[in-house]
């Protein structure tokens, strides 16, 4: 969506923080033991307690209110029957709407002590998004920020998800922009454009390069590797873009 109203901003304000919070919320209630659909209703509950709706559901008839996806699988994890053990790997993808707008964030971390090559993952993912924040500016690029995504992966050694990216959003969960790269697509002559809204998301892998269908028609996971990712919903200004998902709560 494009922001050209004082309603639309602080809509999207609104379930930006919702969805942050949320996300925040659940990464601190993960504990080993725990059955991913527990995490889920934990998202679950929160959302319904702002009147916000999850957009997983509402969009695509998603089997969970919440994406939580465990060790080798990438993201759009169902949540289900699996039970979190200490030094997992846990990405969590929250994305809701409220009163017509939409928002999404995502983040990966290691459930209590886990090894480095998770740990460096994460931290390396967390960065990559920093990093692309500054690319996504009225007039730059989209594939310069792809470019220097890639660029920063594989000075760490780690690879970039080719077939997943970032996409505009705010009226709907997914919309244009359609496929904000991770990496450099030559051909892609877009540019950002000032007040228009996009979910960043750099998706980084230990190798991975493609995540397939696990089998249940939901999951992408990789086999061997490892993958993260960290995404916030911004609207593009003619400086730093404006983050609608910074949480206001604190994950212990
Ligand atoms: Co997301
Ligand atoms: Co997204």
């Amino acid at each position: 969506m494009s922001i050209e109203t004082e309603k639309q901003f602080e809509g999207m304000k609104a379930i930006g923080q919702i969805v942050a919070n949320c996300l925040e919320l659940m990464k601190s209630s993960a504990q080993p033991g725990m059955r991913t659909e527990e995490l889920d209703l934990v998202g679950a509950k929160f959302l319904e307690e702002y009147g916000a709706n999850s957009a997983p559901i509402k969009m695509y008839n998603f089997p969970g209110s919440t994406c939580i996806s465990v060790e080798h699988e990438g993201v759009h994890g169902v949540p289900g029957p699996q039970v979190l053990k200490e030094g997992d790997l846990i990405n969590i993808d929250v994305s809701a709407e409220l009163n017509g707008f939409f928002a999404d964030t995502g983040g990966s971390f290691v459930l209590g002590q886990g090894c480095s090559e998770k740990q460096n993952l994460c931290l390396a993912t967390r960065r990559a998004l920093k990093l692309a924040l500054k690319y996504v500016s009225h007039g730059k690029p989209i594939n310069l920020m792809g470019k220097e995504i890639e660029k920063f992966a594989h000075k760490q050694g780690l690879s970039v998800i080719e077939n997943l990216g970032g996409h505009g959003v705010g009226n709907s969960l997914h919309e244009e922009p359609e496929f904000i790269a991770n990496f450099f697509v030559k051909k892609d002559n877009r540019i950002f454009k000032e007040n228009s809204v996009v979910a960043i998301e750099p998706i980084i892998s230990t190798g991975a390069r493609i995540l397939v269908d696990k089998g249940d028609g939901w999951t992408l996971h990789h086999p061997h590797f490892f993958t993260a990712q960290f995404e916030h919903t911004v609207m593009v200004t003619k400086g730093r873009p404006f983050i609608f998902t910074k949480p206001t709560i604190k994950a212990s």
